[in-house]
């Protein structure tokens, strides 16, 4: 993927357009995975702002990702309901489960399964609904056969 092409075509679409910094991150996450903090500058400039204000945000949401994503994206929610039925112990089992593995690992706020939790997403395509840690490794190992 070319980024310096791909930034200037998503930049040349909003440069005129007010409150375009969400679109835009939004944008070149979804063409090259992440938003590479070297094009943060360009971002800051293109839209008039700082680079502090883009970085702001950029850390400020949970969705956007500075690093490049692993193999799959694995998302556990941490919103309220699934908290409620062990959402947060998934969570921590989840992430040790997930230390130094190819696979990412995302907090995400809701998926629209909270009467049965916990919820879990892979690649935005695939939704889990009462994971447990057992399911989980399960799931996990799957992934980690289809390399
Ligand atoms: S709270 Fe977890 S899916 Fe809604």
């Amino acid at each position: 993927m070319d980024v310096p092409a791909t930034l200037g075509r998503i930049l040349d679409t909003h440069r005129d357009q007010p409150g375009a910094l969400l679109p835009v991150l939004h944008e070149v996450q979804e063409a090259l995975g992440f938003i590479p903090p070297e094009t943060v500058p360009e971002i800051a400039a293109a839209l008039n702002l700082s680079r502090a204000e883009v970085h702001g945000v950029i850390s400020y949401y949970h969705h956007f990702r500075q690093e490049s994503p692993g193999r799959n994206v694995i998302r556990v929610c941490c919103a309220e309901a699934c908290q409620a039925v062990g959402g947060e112990a998934l969570a921590e089992h989840a992430r040790a489960r997930l230390a130094g593995s190819e696979l990412t690992l995302e907090p995400v706020y809701c998926l629209g399964l909270c009467a049965c939790g916990p919820a879990v997403q892979v690649d935005e395509t695939e939704l889990h609904a009462a994971m447990t840690p057992v399911k989980f490794d399960a799931l996990v190992a799957r992934l980690e056969l289809e390399k």
